[in-house]
């Protein structure tokens, strides 16, 4: 049977204000650790990478939700400066060029973000 996390509820917790794009970071408990993610609003598509570098397996953020480049349009990890595209999580620049962050399975119902595994 496939176990299904609650992440978050996207139009609470991501709320669409006027940005490109939204970005929040969640954790989530596996049973036996807690998970970090991270979630990508672009209008209605949601999209859930793990929050680990895959330049050393850090998390990308030093701040609480704080995800993006100085232009917002772009996914940067905090300790060298990465930088990934917000859609598919490919590196585009940085250490880790032709690696991608690791985008996890999830699915909307009744206004809630699931994480399957
Ligand atoms: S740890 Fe993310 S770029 Fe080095």
């Amino acid at each position: 049977m496939t176990k299904v996390l609650r992440i978050c509820e996207p139009a609470r917790d991501l709320p669409v204000g006027g940005e490109e794009i939204v970005v929040r970071g969640f954790q989530v408990d596996t049973g036996g650790e807690m998970l970090e993610l991270i979630v990508v609003r672009h209008g209605n598509d949601l999209t859930v990478f793990k929050n680990a570098c895959p330049h050393t397996g850090v998390v990308l953020n030093w701040l609480p939700d704080q995800f993006l480049d100085v232009e917002g349009v772009l996914l940067q990890c905090a300790t060298h400066g990465a930088l990934f595209d917000p859609r598919n999580g490919n590196c585009l620049r940085g250490p880790c060029v032709g690696q991608a962050l690791h985008r996890l399975p999830a699915r909307l119902e009744e206004g809630v973000l699931y994480l399957e595994d």
